[in-house]
């Protein structure tokens, strides 16, 4: 069932993003460019610049960039490994094998899954070059790709698109706890599944995870991949668990991006299927030639710090801060007038709210000097939804509070 086979949008964290191809382009870019969806926010962006010129001063919940600072044992470690005698050579494209080997370490200890570290785990640059090269792996031109709307629009973009593919969009619905129907994805090549997820901020039950493992036992010719770039970003005693604990027929990607705070450091790793994992490590040596190996052993000596299955203290902190701004702006968004609902949830640092219109409140929200994001650009199913990120300072998103409850 093809749920919706327009273009969705795509919003960025990219500041780069924001490229409008000229029509009189000499360049004649391919046809998988054009196809890219359009960026829908440019008017708000440029609202925004606007009004900063103006020196009035925004509260910025819009990106999903972490405020907080990485641990310092993390910055300690890529200082010291920059010294490493091979720091400054090619790094080999499947990763650093006492990287890997620690990263097998670390998921027995968290998830007690036993990983192979010569065939079972890739060591990436973050998520997102995990994802695509993962897909350019095995998606082929007209194959079909689920991706859930709302969802990080990378799934449809360069997972799908890029590929000269077409995204079947799976939609996440509010009365399904924002949990996608599998069945929708039967045929597709490729279905993305991302718990916790951006951006609703919701995370799945066991049994989803078990449908889903089912789903991937039961359909060999769909690959599952399960997107768990916040799969450590958690409060409340609350634990996300890992796909390959109900099924191995699955890759999974981790990034230390916001278990850690260190969005620009490019690292993570994917793990699980090995078949699909030697693919994309044809790939990767074709495209990237792996993650800096000083980056890698910083990565590796921090999953070391893990006491059994929790964070080291210093990630504990942060992600009791993000949990507790998050409840906070959960409870302070209930008396904003134009709210009609809060989703409330113990991961991630994504507030997601039910609104009448998504850009009107947006633009509404702006006047008052908050910044923050339209549902639409998560996907077209979404324009009664809008998500605030926590990515600001404690005492700013009682400002926040504050200057909405005036709207
Ligand atoms: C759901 C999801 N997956 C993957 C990523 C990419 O993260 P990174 O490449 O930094 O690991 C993001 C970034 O915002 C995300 O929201």
């Amino acid at each position: 069932m093809e749920l919706r086979s327009g273009r969705e949008t795509i919003p960025s964290n990219d500041k780069n993003y924001n490229i409008e191809l000229k029509s009189n382009n000499t360049m004649n870019p391919a046809n998988r460019i054009k196809n890219l969806p359009p960026y829908l926010f440019a008017g708000l962006e440029e609202k925004a610049t606007k009004l900063r010129g103006e020196g009035v001063d925004l509260i910025d919940l819009g990106i999903a960039d972490p405020d907080l600072p990485p641990p310092k044992f993390l910055v300690d470690s890529v200082k010291a490994h920059l010294d490493d005698p091979d720091a400054f050579r090619y790094p080999t494209s499947r990763g650093d094998a006492g990287v890997r080997a620690a990263i097998a370490k670390w998921f027995k200890q968290r998830f007690g899954v036993e990983l192979d570290p010569g065939r079972e785990i890739v060591v990436t640059l973050g998520s997102k070059e995990g994802l695509t090269d993962l897909a350019r792996a095995v998606v082929n031109p007209d194959d079909t790709v689920a991706v859930p709307i709302p969802g990080y629009p990378v799934y449809g973009g360069a997972c799908a698109i890029l590929n000269d593919a077409q995204p079947r969009y799976l939609e996440l619905l509010p009365e399904n706890q924002f949990l996608p129907k599998l069945e929708d994805s039967d045929g597709c090549r490729v279905l993305f599944l991302n718990y916790p997820n951006n951006p609703t901020g919701q995370v799945a039950d066991e049994e989803f995870y078990k449908a889903a493992a089912d789903f991937a036992e039961t359909h060999p010719e769909t690959l599952v991949v399960w997107d768990a770039a916040y799969c450590e970003l958690s409060f409340d005693d609350f634990k996300s668990p890992s796909i390959l604990q109900f099924t191995r027929k699955a890759v999974e990607m981790h990034s230390l991006s916001k278990m850690m705070n260190c969005t620009g450091y490019r690292i993570g790793f994917a793990v699980g299927d090995a078949d699909t994992l030697d693919a994309m490590v044809k790939i990767k040596t074709q495209v990237d030639s792996g993650a800096p190996v000083f980056i890698q052993r910083a990565m590796a000596e921090a999953l070391s710090r893990y006491d059994g299955k929790n964070p080291p203290e210093e990630c504990l902190q942060s992600h009791r801060e993000y949990g507790e701004r998050k409840k906070k702006l959960e409870i302070g968004l209930l008396d904003v007038h134009g709210v009609k609902r809060v989703y409330p949830s113990p991961s991630t640092f994504f507030v997601w709210m039910r609104v009448a219109n998504d850009l009107e409140f947006v633009e509404k929200a702006m006047k008052k000097g908050v910044i923050l994001t339209p549902g639409s650009g998560f996907g077209s199913n979404a324009d009664k939804f809008v998500r605030a990120a926590v990515t600001a300072p404690s005492v700013r998103i009682d400002q926040a509070i504050e200057r909405l409850l005036e709207l």
